[in-house]
């Protein structure tokens, strides 16, 4: 990176960004020194406990019912680190959820090979259930991902002034410019302050046959949107992404809006839109739904006793998931849909949806 800019001037924040936390070698996530849950440098949803997993087994199952419990089914996770959420959901799926399990395929899109390493072994039970395409092929299920979005590299752009990093002495520093001015990013130049997140997107989209895509993550519609990025370690805020670099966490928050609209540029529908306390919720009631009376064997009864807290573990996790001071409220989920008969019902995670899609005040190219 220092090269780079002697070489060529200042470079944009996503270019370092991309250094430190994808390059091969001394990355943040590329060379598996990310650690999540109470041992790492900070907690996701999937870390707080096996809860997350087995709830959005029961969402995953709603779409499979959707799609016409089709015996094609493909659950794609990106982002799926050590593999923990697949673990969670299939075992789950298995043992509750037995015809669902039969029908579907788990692939994981992992670009770093030492993570794949931990999750191949980590999900070995699961044998021929797993694999590791390349990269994305047209599917017809869900894809998902927790926390994706916010680790997809960033320009600092406001007003039309860019934040671009440079160097004094051997130091990095932040430089101002005009936006657009950099050798690299010539005058003119248009591309999104989110462009990897709004080409992922693209690629999302272009193989998505039939079914869903479930982003959740934190982040803001563009009326409180905060351009700026956060850096954790050790469960420690940072004061600037130049410390610890390759051994700390870069995010930043996530413009919803964009990512509907370039959906939506897709011929993705929006499905639904709301906050992780009122997705969860939604889920939950589902499991009221199923009629326990069809299924005689109490362990095969599609999971209400773990999920809903029945153990003093699982309460806890459930609550850390739900309340709106803790996980409840700073994470939101946007569903997308695409080739699906249009329901009159919501899927079961925005029943109780705050926000209506029309919340992201988007036009339906597609009815
Ligand atoms: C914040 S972590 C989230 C991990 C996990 N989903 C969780 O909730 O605990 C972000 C993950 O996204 C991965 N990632 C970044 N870009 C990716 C890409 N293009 N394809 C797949 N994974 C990617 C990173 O390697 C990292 O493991």
């Amino acid at each position: 990176m220092r090269e780079t800019i002697r070489a060529k001037g200042p470079q944009s924040f996503a270019c370092f960004m991309q250094q430190a936390l994808y390059h091969p070698e001394h990355g943040y996530y590329s060379s598996g020194r990310c650690v999540i849950g109470r041992n790492g440098d900070y907690f996701t949803n999937v870390s707080v406990g096996s809860v997350f997993g087995q709830l959005l087994v029961a969402q995953f199952h709603e779409i499979w019912e959707r799609l016409g419990r089709t015996n094609d089914f493909v659950i794609i996770e990106q982002g799926s680190h050590d593999g923990q959420f697949a673990l969670d959901v299939l075992e789950f799926a298995q043992t509750r959820f037995p015809e669902f399990f039969d029908a579907l395929r788990y692939q994981i899109i992992e670009p770093f090979p030492k993570l794949e390493q931990q999750q191949r072994q980590k999900l070995e039970a699961f044998g021929g259930k797993v694999t590791w395409p390349d990269s994305l092929q047209p599917f017809t299920g869900v894809h998902f991902s927790n926390e994706l979005l916010d680790a997809m590299p960033v320009r600092l752009i406001r007003d039309g002034t860019e934040k671009l990093v440079g160097l004094d002495d051997d130091n990095f520093v932040f430089v101002e410019r005009p936006q657009g001015t950099t050798a690299s990013q010539p005058s003119g130049d248009n591309s999104a302050f989110n462009q990897a997140a709004l080409e992922l997107i693209d690629q999302i989209a272009a193989n998505l046959q039939r079914g869903y895509v479930i982003a959740i993550d934190y982040g803001f519609l563009d009326e409180q949107f905060e351009r700026d990025v956060q850096i954790r370690a050790r469960h420690r805020n940072l004061d600037s992404p130049f410390d610890q670099i390759g051994c700390a966490d870069i995010t930043t928050s996530v413009h919803w809006r964009s990512i509907a609209e370039r959906a939506q540029a897709n011929r993705l529908r929006v499905a639904g839109f709301t906050d992780q306390h009122h997705f969860l919720t939604g889920i939950i009631s589902r499991f009221e739904s199923y009629d326990p009376r069809s299924v005689t064997d109490a362990k095969q009864r599609p999971g209400v006793p773990s999920v809903l807290g029945n153990s003093p573990k699982a309460k806890r996790e459930l609550q850390t998931l739900l309340h709106p001071e803790m996980l409840g409220r700073a994470f939101q989920v946007l569903a997308l849909e695409k080739n699906v008969d249009r329901e009159t019902k919501p899927l079961s995670g925005f029943k109780f949806a705050t926000e209506s899609p029309s919340a992201l005040r988007l036009t339906d190219p597609v009815s």
